[in-house]
């Protein structure tokens, strides 16, 4: 169970809100009493995301858009704010990954994941600024302990993750006097989500990341919501252009020693 906050009134927009860990932080400011919209691209995703948030008892609005796309990102926002008004908190949490050699993906395998993270990231922040709450409102990025960690099989997601979390900062410098914060959240590796199925798809290959982690066990996608939903109280008024990691300790070096355990995972060649 996590913690009890109140976002009564309040609209939260979360790109990439309809499954895994983005999903678990969408519901639980429905069910902290926020009004929710998500995003992502398949349909069948965001109608069954909106259909639970609504399950919660939550106002809730789905869109379909690929956030690659600048123009489709900017109209999806736009319909979320003529429903919902100014946004109080934004959380962008968008992501692809797969476990590949830099020489074992195609330049068009790289460009999609920095495309769908990294410039993905840029969209949503660059057409949600100006419907956001100010001063008051709160930016949560999702990022990865590939962003500072670097990781066998990882260089399009450790690249486009660095850029995620340099945007947070740059984002906390640009923005502070306007009273936006902008923050990254770096999750440890979660229950039940398509990126842990991807990293570790065998049981030995879930054993040895629990092994990694200091505290012995996986997160779950309520304990990265209650950061975003911390990040985004009146409690943390004085944190911008934080990266936070919320992973038992698993970014102090397991991670990355996990890491070496991807080269079994490359599709072959
Ligand atoms: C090498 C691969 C590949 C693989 C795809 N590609 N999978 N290359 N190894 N396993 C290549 C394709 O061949 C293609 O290159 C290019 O990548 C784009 O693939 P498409 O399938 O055409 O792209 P698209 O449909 O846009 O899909 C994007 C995607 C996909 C990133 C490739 O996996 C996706 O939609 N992922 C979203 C879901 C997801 O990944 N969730 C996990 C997030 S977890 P060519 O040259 O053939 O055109 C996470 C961090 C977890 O982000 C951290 C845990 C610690
Ligand atoms: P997930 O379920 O695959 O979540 C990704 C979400 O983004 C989905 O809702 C997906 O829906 C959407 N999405 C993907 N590509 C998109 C695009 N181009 N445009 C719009 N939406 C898109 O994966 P997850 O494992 O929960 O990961 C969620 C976040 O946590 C990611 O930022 C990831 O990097 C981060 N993270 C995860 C872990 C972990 O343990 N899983 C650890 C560290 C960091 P559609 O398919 O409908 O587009």
């Amino acid at each position: 169970m996590g913690m009890t906050f109140d976002f009564s009134g309040q609209t939260v927009f979360v790109a990439g809100g309809t499954s895994g860990i983005n999903l678990g932080v969408a519901q639980a400011f429905a069910r902290a009493g926020a009004r929710v919209a998500v995003l992502s691209r398949r349909q069948e995703k965001v109608d069954a995301a909106v259909e639970g948030l609504q399950g919660l008892g939550a106002e809730a609005a789905g869109f379909a858009a690929d956030v690659r796309d600048y123009e489709a990102v900017e109209k999806a926002l736009g319909a979320a704010h003529q429903r919902f008004g100014n946004f109080d908190v934004l959380v962008s949490g968008a992501a692809g990954n797969f476990p590949a050699k830099a020489t074992g993906m195609s330049a068009n395998a790289f460009k999609s994941v920095v495309e769908i993270d990294l410039l993905g990231t840029y969209h949503v922040l660059r057409a949600a600024h100006p419907l956001m709450k100010k001063p008051g409102g709160s930016i949560v990025n999702i990022s990865a302990p590939q962003a500072f960690l670097p990781m066998n099989m990882q260089m399009h997601v450790c690249s486009a993750k660095a850029g995620v979390d340099m945007i947070t900062r740059v984002g906390a410098m640009e923005w502070g006097r306007e009273g936006l914060r902008v923050n990254s959240v770096v999750p440890g590796p979660i229950d039940d989500t398509e990126g842990m199925q991807r990293l570790a798809p065998t049981e030995a290959a879930r054993e040895a990341v629990m092994d990694s982690v200091p505290m012995g066990r996986y997160g779950k996608a309520s304990e990265i919501a209650d950061c975003c939903m911390w990040l985004a109280s009146p409690a943390a008024a004085y944190v911008t252009g934080a990266v936070i990691p919320v992973d038992g300790g698993w970014s102090l070096g397991g991670a990355q020693a996990m890491g070496q355990g991807f080269e079994q995972l490359a599709k072959p060649q």
